[in-house]
């Protein structure tokens, strides 16, 4: 059996935006392409992640399907991976309350995202702080635990991420060596975190902050599925600064800019930012954004094109085989791992 074991998740929680795309999903796909057969590979669609937020039942299920689809449609093979809905396969959950057990709430206090999603600021006013924790709920505080199951149930050796997981990954790894070291077994593998070169996408409307499904301006983001015109509207939006002359790479100064120069170039499959910003530096910014539209447009046409077919009515049938597959799958591999937990903790 091959020794590599790649495992990631999406929140079923919209179509997903260029910065999932391009931070994870794009890897992914490159991941699947270029790995040997023997290579376990598990792509899981987080329903249990998304509940930490309220959700309206008709739209999660639909989201589910629209998420399934839109993951063979980018490139998935679903002969090739494993792809499955996290609350179909219960040993995830089961697994998370065994680890909840090691896990320390020091550490979990002082994860950010939950922060975030509460709207707490990263410089972490305490007074602010404790008036939002009255309506946190538990399992957005726990969601870390729930994820590190999801990780470490699959003997997971690489996880491929955006640079907001990459805390969470950290604790993964704690909670993974502090169960070994209770139980005195190395049970639980230690996961490598592999980060795609675009890292962290900036939102559109605020390049201060990632692109993100939860902000609540939609033209802050482009969604995979959104129209060549929509993609050149938003572009035209995009804040950028105004200063005259020549267009520069220049993150400190010119995020919004940056922005879309670092966009274009993870399209190209390039990281020389000041080499591409000095191949349209004599643009005007209008001509310059048409031009990043086009090259992200050119990039999403076939996907589009894909997606289109495979959520279909006609093809439900199918989308609903490949998640029973999958779940099929996922039950092997997560029961296996469950029973050696149990075993050396006696339940
Ligand atoms: P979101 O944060 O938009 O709700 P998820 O939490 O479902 O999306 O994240 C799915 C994957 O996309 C994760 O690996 C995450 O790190 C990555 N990701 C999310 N937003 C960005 C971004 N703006 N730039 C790069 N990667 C991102
Ligand atoms: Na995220």
């Amino acid at each position: 059996a091959s020794s590599i074991s790649v495992f990631s998740g999406i929140q079923p929680t919209g179509i997903p935006h260029l910065g999932n795309y391009l931070g994870a999903l794009r890897q992914w796909v490159g991941i699947q392409d270029k790995s040997p057969e023997s290579a376990r590979l598990i792509f899981c669609i987080v329903d249990l992640h998304a509940i930490t937020q309220p959700q309206e039942a008709e739209q999660l299920r639909e989201r589910k399907m629209e998420m399934l689809a839109t993951l063979l449609a980018i490139g998935l093979d679903p002969r090739r991976c494993t792809i499955f809905e996290q609350s179909r396969v219960p040993a995830h959950s089961e697994l998370m309350w065994i680890l909840s057990c090691v896990a320390p709430m020091g550490r979990l206090n002082r994860m950010t995202q939950w922060k975030s999603k509460l709207g707490i600021p990263s410089d972490q006013n305490a007074l602010q702080e404790k008036s939002a924790t009255a309506g946190l709920k538990l399992g957005l505080f726990s969601y870390p635990v729930l994820q590190a199951a999801d990780i470490l149930i699959h003997k997971t050796t690489h996880v491929p991420v955006g640079e907001d997981q990459a805390q969470h990954l950290e604790l993964t790894r704690e909670i993974a060596s502090s169960f070994n070291k209770t139980f005195k077994r190395d049970i639980l593998k230690l996961p490598i975190t592999l980060l795609s070169p675009a890292k962290r996408v900036m939102s559109l409307k605020d390049p201060t902050q990632k692109m993100s499904k939860s902000a609540s301006d939609p033209s802050s983001r482009i969604l995979l599925t959104d129209s060549p015109k929509t993609v050149h509207d938003k572009l035209r939006k995009a804040i950028t600064d105004s200063s005259l002359g020549p267009l520069t790479y220049d993150t400190q100064n010119r995020p919004g800019l940056s922005n879309l120069i670092e966009i274009l170039s993870h399209i190209r499959r390039r990281q020389d930012f000041d080499n591409v910003a000095k191949e349209v530096s004599d643009m005007s910014l209008k001509g310059f954004k048409d031009l990043v539209a086009d090259a992200i447009n050119e990039h999403l046409e076939p996907i589009r094109d894909e997606y289109e077919k495979i959520i279909a009515e006609s093809n439900r049938e199918v989308l609903r085989f490949v998640a029973s597959e999958g779940e099929r799958k996922a039950r092997e591999s997560a029961e296996e791992t469950l029973a050696e937990v149990k075993e050396v903790v006696g339940i």
